[in-house]
């Protein structure tokens, strides 16, 4: 085995290591629990169906069938788009039970002419979940059906203020309240809650409206002493990513644009290579005729709009309440149809701002087992940070130790050293002090030495002298 080989298969059991002990938590709505916090956003028109939902939900997250113009997949939407609408959402639905016990949610948007057909119909169907975007869910909530229906209810939302808003007025008509909120942010795809100028605006990146939007959430859960679960979407890309907005406070995430190319997806092949083949550059904010901004890769189709080219459309039914059909240049609806076929001559793909990153169209299951590694990595990446900081406070503060006792040592040492020396400078003062006395008493001893010299020499001489007269005499 050549050793890239043999680091890559080491690096292979780490991750599968990793992956085990830090696995993604479950995310819980109500009495409704995803085995991972993973939300597959609805893509309309036709992008995500039953068969991309239903292998979202099999691998324990929840799928989304997009209900946004879903009866343009029949024969006869022009006949009558609502019926049509209703039909398709139904047959999607029940399509997407047979092929997953998993959870699965609609995706409805307010603004739609049908919005209510389609959340009954979805209510019906016994559907886990309603994401109910583009604009506030206030009015008409059937929230007897909902309930008895056992569907738990998630608003999309951009801001804290519609977050308010939308609960405030539930409170007060319908003495209930939503059971999640998608929260989302101006990386997303499709249309965008963002005047396109706050697009880049750090104050409205989801990084920012995450924590505004749970504090703003934290008075209901006070008064009503439930949970509103959080779930961020828009530029989650990553495990990574997702361990990043969970940190943050989010017990889900919403991912669209990595679903878009998986093998399960139901849009064309061509929509999904056109994610594969598109660079940054190539991703554009669009004025929709709908008259939101949205995301979308640059095409001849979206150059042919911007040069002034009016494309023919039939509008049956004004499907979204504010879109301004005399005025517009083209259907948004027929356009998103006709790149959900693959047909670019006349529609144009929607994208989140990382399409550009998209490298391959896998299998949903190997989409989840790599955003599972990588969230499995960071944890242990945050771990790590979490353990080289505390290894790190630890060696600060036995340097501080360290210091204090070295100074403490140097400060006694001297004192010692000090001591010593007064100690020595007291003996020496003494021995000299006790010398020179000793000095003066050799002195005294030597002159009275002296003195008793002389007397004997004297004592000497006379008797000497008296020896030599005893002779003589
Ligand atoms: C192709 C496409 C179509 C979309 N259609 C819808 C839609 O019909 N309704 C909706 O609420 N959001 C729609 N979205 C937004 C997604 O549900 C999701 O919240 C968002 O794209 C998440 O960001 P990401 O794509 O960076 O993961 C769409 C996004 C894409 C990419």
């Amino acid at each position: 085995m050549s050793l890239l080989r043999a680091l890559e298969t080491k690096f292979a059991e780490f991750k599968d290591h990793c992956a085990a002990k830090y696995p993604l938590p479950s995310l819980r709505i109500g009495d409704k629990t995803a085995g991972l916090p993973i939300v597959q956003g609805g893509m309309g028109i036709g992008i995500s169906l039953s068969n991309l939902a239903a292998a979202v939900a099999r691998e324990g997250g929840i799928g989304v069938i997009a209900a946004n113009c879903i009866g343009m997949l029949e024969g006869d939407y022009y006949d009558d788009p609502a019926v049509a609408n209703v039909r398709a959402l139904r047959r999607e639905v029940r399509e997407a039970r047979r092929k997953s016990d998993g959870l699965i949610g609609v995706n409805i948007m307010v603004a739609v002419d049908c919005y209510h057909q389609l959340l009954d119909a979805a209510i019906e169907e016994k559907v886990d979940f309603l994401f109910l975007g583009a604009g506030l869910p206030i009015k008409g909530i059937p929230i007897r059906a909902i309930r008895e229906s056992g569907a738990k209810v998630a608003p999309i939302v951009s801001s804290a203020r519609a977050v308010r808003l939308i609960f405030k007025s539930w409170e007060k008509h319908y003495g209930d309240l939503p059971d999640a909120v998608v929260v989302e942010g101006p990386l997303a795809g499709g249309h965008l809650g963002f005047k396109p100028e706050q697009i880049d605006r750090p104050e409205f990146q989801l990084e920012r409206i995450v924590p505004e939007v749970i504090e703003a959430l934290g008075e209901f859960e006070a008064r009503w002493n439930r949970a509103f679960p959080v779930i961020a979407a828009g530029g989650i890309y990553t495990g990574e990513d997702i361990h990043r907005f969970l940190a943050l406070g989010a017990q889900g995430v919403q991912l669209a644009t990595r679903f878009v190319a998986t093998t399960e997806c139901d849009a064309d092949i061509r929509f999904k290579q056109a994610y594969l083949s598109c660079r940054e550059e190539d991703i554009v904010i669009i004025q929709s005729p709908v008259g939101m901004p949205g995301r979308a890769i640059h095409s001849p189709f979206l150059a042919a709009i911007a040069r002034g080219e009016k494309k023919i459309f039939r509008c049956p039914s004004r499907c979204l309440e504010s879109c301004e059909a005399g005025k517009a240049r083209y259907c948004i609806s027929e356009a998103l149809d006709s790149a959900r076929k693959g047909d670019f001559e006349n529609g144009f793909v929607f994208c989140g701002a990382n399409a550009h990153r998209v490298q391959a169209i896998v299998p949903v299951r190997e989409l989840v087992a790599g955003l599972k590694q990588g969230y499995a990595l960071a944890c242990f990446a945050g771990a790590l940070k979490v353990e080289y900081e505390k290894a790190a406070e630890r060696l600060k503060a036995l340097k501080e130790e360290y210091a204090v006792t070295l100074a403490g040592m140097r400060a006694k040492f001297q004192d010692n050293l000090r001591r010593l020396a007064e100690e020595k400078d007291a003996w020496l003062r003494e021995e000299k002090a006790r010398l020179r006395e000793r000095l003066k008493q050799i002195v005294a001893e030597y002159a009275e030495a002296r003195s008793r010299l002389s007397e004997l020499e004297a004592e000497l001489g006379f008797l000497l002298s008296r020896a030599t007269s005893l002779a003589t005499g």
